[in-house]
């Protein structure tokens, strides 16, 4: 099967991400800055050398909280391992989905202070960007020498390339339209996993019938409800219609954005009351202690779920794919690049070597709740999610996640978070069509 991810290339600037920065919840004190090991001398021992003379590779994420931590703890460790004479320095900044580190990365980057090497996504974040932006190296001498042009998917390397140059290393790659359901529940209800929107309606009324929350949703930060919305974007308009939406073929004008809204309105007349006080792991929690039937998130809710609180995947709780989107795949990758004024290239670049490698692919990903990037992965290291999850992969239709930066550019992203952050509350179907569609003209995402 012909997979192809249509990416939007449409120019942005670095503004667009800068304003972002400026508009946004940035707590720069939530930076965390704790691998480095602190010096200790025994009586007998040299003087350590001066930290300054100390090799230093400053690792920039956001990923601090439950489900997130692991994999890079497991990456680093690993690192150290093999690079004992390099210090690592985890400046991770807390938020899902890069709410606040994005901001903070924006000013590093504007101030001539980057880290190391950063989180991005491929796709749009990375190309309308960081590359437009002129910000980050091109990686194409470390594809050559470390034979990783043969080791990824060919629509993962063009995720991260831009005008014939690869500009980061993905280190894995998470599905987004996943719904998560604790198992007993639906065991003791006698119901099944619903696959389409008609079906989980009717799952909803019988578990809300017996007084079960049937949807879990945790929107303090807004890009879980709109993760939600773009599932059912993608179930609404199947993977080939879903992917004009962001190359502007389709407009947001088309009724079945309107269809869409709806769908997701009625859905979101199913969820928790408490939805805006919780972030996604707080509702990815209440599926696991079994107060709340099912959760749209992405995979790393897995990782959360086997990592962190010990679950079993298809004992404690099952997944499916969101409705109607059976046969896609809503790719989100994690990627790391090179900032151009990064101090240390070639330290930087070790760096990306781990983290690109088998080896680094398989310690961080099974704990991540995420799939390997790379082919040549040893899937035995992965439980029945992973290995479902990488066949899956192989034979899905792959459509970019704009909720997670791929699909689109970060002003659009940006909007429609607002958009549909407005619409959870408001429930006005009219106004956000007609704030989607503005953002999709103001980001250039024409044909
Ligand atoms: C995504 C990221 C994932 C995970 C998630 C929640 O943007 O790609 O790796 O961290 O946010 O924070």
């Amino acid at each position: 099967m012909k997979r192809k991810l249509s990416l939007t290339l449409s120019a942005v600037t670095l503004a667009g991400t800068l304003l972002t920065a400026c508009g946004a919840d940035t707590d720069a004190n939530t930076t965390e800055v704790k691998e480095s090991p602190a010096p200790s001398a025994g009586a007998n021992t040299p003087a350590p050398k001066a930290n300054a003379e100390k090799k230093q590779v400053e690792i920039f994420s956001w990923w601090t909280g439950a489900g997130e931590e692991a994999g890079l703890q497991g990456l680093i460790k690993l690192f150290k391992e093999k690079h004992p004479d390099i210090e690592v320095i985890n400046a991770a900044v807390a938020g899902g989905a890069g709410t606040n580190a994005k901001a903070v990365l924006a000013s590093r980057m504007q101030g001539g202070d980057p880290p190391s090497s950063f989180q991005v996504h491929g796709g749009a974040e990375l190309n309308t960007g960081w590359v437009a932006a002129d910000k980050v190296n091109p990686l194409n001498d470390l594809y050559d020498s470390e034979g990783w042009k043969a080791k990824f998917p060919k629509d993962l390397i063009d995720m991260v390339s831009k005008d014939g140059n690869i500009y980061s290393v993905p280190v894995n790659i998470h599905r987004g339209n996943v719904i998560f359901y604790n198992k007993k529940i639906f065991d003791d209800n006698g119901l099944k996993a619903p696959t389409t929107f008609d079906e989980f309606f009717k799952v909803a009324d019988a578990l809300k019938a017996k007084g079960v929350t049937p949807l879990a949703l945790g929107d303090k930060e807004p890009w879980t409800a709109t993760m939600l919305f773009e599932n059912v974007l993608l179930g609404e308009f199947g993977p080939d219609d879903y992917k004009k939406l962001w190359t502007g073929e389709i407009p947001f004008d088309d009724a079945r954005v309107k269809k869409s809204l709806e769908t997701f309105k009625k859905m979101l007349t199913y969820i928790n009351k408490d939805h805006a006080a919780r972030n996604w792991q707080d509702a990815a929690q209440l599926v696991a202690k079994g107060e709340a039937a099912m959760n749209n998130m992405g995979d790393w809710a897995k990782g959360y779920f086997t990592t962190d609180l010990k679950l079993k995947a298809n004992e404690d709780f099952g997944w499916v794919a969101s409705p109607n989107s059976d046969g896609s795949f809503m790719v989100i990758t994690d990627t790391f690049a090179l900032p151009k004024a990064s101090k240390d290239q070639a330290t930087a670049k070790e760096f990306l070597k781990v983290l690109g490698s088998v080896e680094g692919q398989d310690v961080f990903n099974p704990l991540k709740g995420s799939i390997p990037a790379r082919i040549d992965a040893d899937a035995s290291k992965y439980d029945i999610y992973g290995k479902t999850t990488i066949e899956d992969f192989k034979k899905s239709k792959l459509t970019p996640s704009m909720a997670h930066g791929s699909a689109a550019p970060e002003g659009f992203t940006t909007q429609a978070n607002q958009a549909i952050n407005i619409f959870v509350t408001q429930g006005d179907v009219e106004q956000a069509a007609k704030a989607l569609k503005q953002a999709q003209d103001a980001n250039g995402m024409k044909k």
